[in-house]
C-alpha cells in the first residue's frame, strides 16, 4: 500500500468551470424570484426611497410599464405593496372594489396576464395607526381583523390576484381566508402564508418605503426573534390551516428556521430577503466594502441551499439582468 496522502482530493471536482458547473448542488434562476413593488396612488413621478438606494415608490400610472419591463427581463412574479392616501382606522380601502389593492391588481394583470401577481394581504399601509389590524383599546383585535382580512382577500381574488400573501400574523388568518375564498368560489387561488414572520429590526427600511405611520412595535403579533421553535409551530399551523406555500421572513438571519422547516414540511418554501437585508448589502457595496453582484448571488444561493424554493427579493430585477441561469 503506497497510496499518496491525501487519498481523497476534493479539489478534483473544482479544477475547471465546467466541472464545477457539473457538480453544483444549488442554483438560482429567474423562475424562483419574486420582485416586490411599491405603488403609490396620487403621485406623478417616482419617489426614491432613501433607506433602499435603487428602489422607488412608483406612481400608480407607471405600474403597467413596470410590470412589462420586469416581464421582458424574464421575471415571472411580483409582490405588490400599495402606499395609500386613503387611510382610516381599519384599512377599509383594502376591500373597496375600486381601492388601491383592487386597482393595482387589475392594472398588473391587464399589462402582463402571465405575470404571477401576489398582493400583500395586510392593513398596515392602509390604517392611520399603522398596525396590521383593527385596534380595540390600543390592542390589535385578532378576530375582528380576521373578518376584514376575508373581505380584502375576496376583493383581491375578484381583482385578479394569482396568489394571496397574508402577512399580518393574526391567529387563524390562513384558515379564515381559505374558508372565505372557497365560499366566494375562489377554490383555486393559493395562499402563501408569511408563516414565520419575525418582529425584526430589518423592516425599518420598508417602513420608510411604505410611509408606515406605526408608533410602537408589532411584538404582540409578530414572532420574537429569539424563538425558533415557535417559528416552526407558526409554520406548521399555517400548513394545517390550508396554506399552499410557507414563508420565512427575514431570510438571512433565519436560515436555521428555513432549514428546520424544510425537514418538516413538503410544501414549497419561500424566503423573504427584506428591506434591511437589501440595505445592508447595498450600502456596503456603495461604500466599496463589498462586491454587490457576488454578495447578492451568495445570499440568494444560501436561501436555496437552506431549503427555499422561492425568494422574494428587492434584488430580483438586478439579478435577472445579470443572471445566465445560474448563480
Ligand atoms: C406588512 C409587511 C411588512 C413587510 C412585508 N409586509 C412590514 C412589517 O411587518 O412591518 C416587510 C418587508 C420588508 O421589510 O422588506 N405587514
Ligand atoms: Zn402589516
Amino acid at each position: 500500500m503506497s497510496a499518496i496522502f491525501p487519498v481523497t482530493r476534493m479539489r478534483r471536482l473544482r479544477r475547471s468551470v465546467a466541472l464545477r458547473d457539473l457538480v453544483r448542488e444549488t442554483t438560482v434562476s429567474t423562475n424562483d424570484l419574486i420582485q416586490p413593488i411599491f405603488v403609490e396612488e396620487e403621485i406623478d413621478s417616482p419617489i426614491p426611497i432613501p433607506t433602499m438606494p435603487g428602489i422607488s415608490r412608483i406612481p400608480e400610472q407607471h405600474l403597467a410599464a413596470e410590470i412589462e419591463a420586469l416581464a421582458r427581463l424574464g421575471l415571472k412574479s411580483v409582490m405588490l405593496f400599495g402606499i395609500s392616501h386613503h387611510k382610516d382606522h381599519c384599512g377599509s380601502d383594502t376591500w373597496n372594489p375600486d381601492g388601491l389593492v383592487a386597482r393595482m391588481l387589475r392594472t398588473a394583470k391587464h399589462a402582463v396576464p402571465d405575470m404571477v401577481v401576489i398582493p400583500d394581504i395586510c392593513f398596515c399601509e392602509y390604517t392611520d395607526h399603522g398596525h396590521c389590524g383593527v385596534l380595540d383599546q390600543g390592542h390589535v383585535a385578532n378576530d375582528a381583523t380576521l373578518a376584514n382580512l376575508v373581505k380584502q382577500a375576496v376583493v383581491a381574488a375578484e381583482s385578479g390576484a394569482d396568489i394571496l400573501a397574508p402577512s399580518g400574523m393574526m391567529d387563524g388568518q390562513v384558515q379564515a381566508i381559505r374558508a372565505g375564498l372557497d365560499k366566494a368560489g375562489f377554490l383555486e387561488i393559493p395562499i402563501m402564508a408569511y408563516a414565520s414572520k419575525f418582529e425584526s429590526a430589518l423592516y425599518g427600511p420598508f417602513r420608510v418605503a411604505s410611509e408606515c405611520t406605526l408608533q410602537g412595535n408589532r411584538k404582540t403579533y409578530q414572532l420574537d426573534p429569539m424563538n425558533g421553535r415557535a417559528a416552526l409551530r407558526e409554520a406548521l399551523l399555517d400548513e394545517a390551516e390550508g396554506a399552499d406555500f410557507l414563508m420565512v421572513k427575514p431570510g438571512t438571519l433565519y436560515l436555521d428556521v428555513l432549514h428546520q422547516l424544510r425537514q418538516r414540511t413538503l410544501l414549497p418554501l419561500a424566503a423573504y430577503q427584506v428591506g434591511g437585508e437589501y440595505a445592508m448589502i447595498k450600502f456596503a457595496a456603495l461604500s466599496g466594502a463589498l462586491d454587490e453582484r457576488s454578495t447578492v448571488l451568495e445570499t440568494l444561493g444560501a436561501f436555496k441551499r437552506a431549503g427555499a424554493d422561492l425568494i422574494v427579493s428587492y434584488f430580483a430585477r438586478d439579478v435577472a439582468r445579470c443572471l445566465d441561469g445560474r448563480a
